[in-house]
Order: structure tokens, then C-alpha cells, then sequence
């Protein structure tokens, strides 16, 4: 048995709309809180937007339970640093979210000139709302595997230079680039790390055939990258902490001759992080990594109810709900080691 005090998501994709139901409950199930990602088409933009948005969110949340979405905005070129005041003056909105123009799901709206919202990332240095990073470049003659450690080099460490007091993630790291670039940083730059860029590496995705529930953004990288992260997220280190960016996909768009990125893992998250945890001895670095340090660096109180997990296997399901739709689980139809038993308040 394990028991860890209620840990939060610090990068989600609930979507919208009939899908809420399923990825709300599910991250509700085990998780306090979550960053909730802003890239809906239309992105969720203004801070109109994000409250209504957090309306749909919360219509949607268990009966009973007291989940607790933690609201984004996108950053586009049109922001304005007025509009980033009146988030800062919102209890509900608790980062401004940076996606390079055209480098995942729904970042067309994203930005192509970040000098052109540089007045915006000022007023978020000096309010203190933490910027949230796609770490990787869109130039499409740089190589899909070298595309975050390129970021991190003509991007991110200028614009961590111009900006030294700006709150910094960088989202779902997945190279020991990025291990060692934030771990160089002073205390505004901290990373989140997901189970599935644990858990696995560019084989499984591409040595037994194309297996696109394992196509995601940004790509799995070769096992040494994959070492690193582990090695990063058990180290206790306070500036790597909890991000599942679990990104449902309807099974039709994920099984296509062109088909999207984006893993979903919201239906055993902790259950995954656990196992990579032990496996790798180091289930007592498992609280700071999923309960401690996310909220820490957000300045928001740590969770006080408190999970318990116990060592007991069951089957993932081959599939779930989505509206309309059915969306394909990570490690679908395999069997987990662990499971979240209660949660007491
Ligand atoms: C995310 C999505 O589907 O919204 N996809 C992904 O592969 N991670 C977008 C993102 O976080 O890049
Ligand atoms: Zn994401």
C-alpha cells in the first residue's frame, strides 16, 4: 500500500462539449486539480473564454466531488498585456499557455514572432503568471527528433535571458536536452514529465510496426532521452513535477493515413506513474513529484486529502466514450500493477 497526498495534473486536454464527461471524470477520479489546456478550436483566448469554459468543465465534474480546474489562456498575437491583468485578477485563470504556430493540435492560432508578444510576457513577469511552453520549433527542415533541443537553444534560453523573472514550464519535456537545460535554470524554470515519455521510447512507436496510440507531440524519443526523463522525475528534484498531457483523439482520427498526436492516459495516470516509480525504486519520491512540486511552483496550497494505492492488478479497458465518438486508452486491453483504492478528505 502506498498512500501520497491528493496530487494534481499540471498539463491536461479535457476538449469539449459530450467529451467532457469521460476525461473530467476520469482525471476528477484521482486528481485534486488540473491545468486545463486551452487549445479548443477556437482557442480559449480571452478571459471570457476561459470562464466560460471552466463553466462546461465544472457541469461536468462527478456529483460529490470537488475537482478543481485551473484555467489557461492561449497566447496569441492579438493578446494584450490589459487582458493578462484581468487574468492575473481571476482566481480561476493560472497560466498563459505558448504554442509555436503550427507545432501541435490546434496551434495555428499560436504565435510566429514572439517579439510581437513580448509587452505581454512583461506584464507576466511582473504579475507573475507563469508562462506554459510547446518546447519545440516548427521549421520544417529541422528534424522532427531534434525539434525541442533546437527550441531550447534559439528560443527558450533567450527568451529565459530577456526574462529572468518570467515563471517558466516547459511542457512535457522529452530529452535529457531539456533535463539539463532546466535543471541549470534558477528556480522560475520548471518542467513537467508525462507517463507515456516514462514509460516508453521511439521503438514503440516505430519498431513493430507504426503504432499511432503512441504518436504524440512532441515525439517519443530514443531510450537515453527516456533514462534521463526517468532519472529527472525520481531524482526528488523540485523543478520536475507531474503533467500527463493526456490528449484524447477519436480512435477514427488516431487509426488514419494521417493521423493526429496525442496520448490518452487520464484513466490510470497515478496508476502509471507509480509503476514506473517502483520499478525503478523510487516510490518515495513519488508524493513530491505528483502532490508537492507542481503546486509549490504555482504558490498554490498543497492538497490535503490524501490517496491510497495498493498493489492490485486490473485490465485497462480496449476503449472509453468520446461524445459521439470512442477514444483507444494508453495500454488498452493490458493489465497495471496498481490502483487507487480512496481518497480521504
Ligand atoms: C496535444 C493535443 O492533442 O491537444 N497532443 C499531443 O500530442 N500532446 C497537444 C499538445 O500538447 O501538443
Ligand atoms: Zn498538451
Amino acid at each position: 500500500m502506498l498512500t501520497l497526498s491528493q496530487p494534481d495534473d499540471w498539463h491536461l486536454h479535457l476538449r469539449d462539449g459530450d467529451a467532457l464527461s469521460t476525461t473530467v471524470a476520469h482525471t476528477a477520479r484521482v486528481f485534486a486539480r488540473a491545468v486545463v489546456m486551452p487549445n479548443l478550436k477556437p482557442p480559449v483566448a480571452t478571459v471570457e473564454q476561459a470562464l466560460a469554459y471552466y463553466d462546461r468543465i465544472n457541469a461536468a465534474i462527478p456529483l460529490g466531488n470537488n475537482f478543481q480546474a485551473l484555467m489557461t489562456l492561449y497566447l496569441t498575437e492579438q493578446l494584450t498585456p490589459e487582458e493578462v491583468h484581468r487574468a492575473k485578477a481571476q482566481d480561476r485563470i493560472h497560466a498563459i499557455k505558448y504554442y509555436p504556430a503550427g507545432a501541435t493540435t490546434n496551434s495555428e492560432s499560436g504565435v510566429s514572432e514572439l517579439e510581437s508578444v513580448y509587452a505581454c510576457l512583461e506584464t507576466m513577469s511582473e504579475v507573475e503568471l507563469p508562462l506554459l511552453i510547446h518546447g519545440e520549433v516548427t521549421d520544417p527542415r529541422i528534424d522532427i527528433f531534434d525539434r525541442e533541443k533546437v527550441f531550447i537553444e534559439t528560443i527558450l534560453e533567450p527568451l529565459t535571458l530577456k526574462f529572468p523573472e518570467l515563471k517558466i514550464v516547459l511542457e512535457h519535456i522529452t530529452t535529457k536536452d531539456a533535463v539539463d537545460f532546466v535543471k541549470q535554470q534558477s528556480e522560475n524554470v520548471a518542467a513537467t514529465i508525462t507517463p507515456h515519455h516514462l514509460m516508453f521510447n521511439r521503438n514503440d512507436l516505430l519498431a513493430a510496426g507504426v503504432r499511432p496510440h503512441f504518436y504524440c507531440l512532441p515525439i517519443l524519443k530514443r531510450n537515453t532521452h527516456q533514462i534521463a526523463l526517468i532519472e529527472a522525475a525520481t531524482s526528488g528534484n523540485p523543478k520536475f513535477f507531474l503533467g500527463t498531457d493526456s490528449a484524447p483523439h477519436d480512435v477514427k482520427t488516431k487509426e488514419n493515413s494521417c493521423g493526429c498526436a496525442g496520448i490518452y492516459s487520464a484513466h490510470a495516470a497515478l496508476e502509471f506513474y507509480a509503476e514506473v516509480f517502483e520499478k525503478h525504486g523510487a516510490l518515495n519520491k513519488l508524493e513530491g513529484f505528483a502532490s508537492f512540486f507542481g503546486a509549490d511552483f504555482y504558490r498554490l496550497p498543497r492538497n490535503k486529502a490524501r490517496v491510497t494505492l495498493s498493489k492490485r492488478t486490473s485490465t485497462v479497458p480496449a476503449n472509453f466514450k468520446l461524445g459521439d465518438g470512442t477514444l483507444i486508452p494508453m495500454r488498452a486491453n493490458e493489465t497495471i500493477a496498481w490502483h487507487v483504492d480512496e481518497i480521504t478528505q
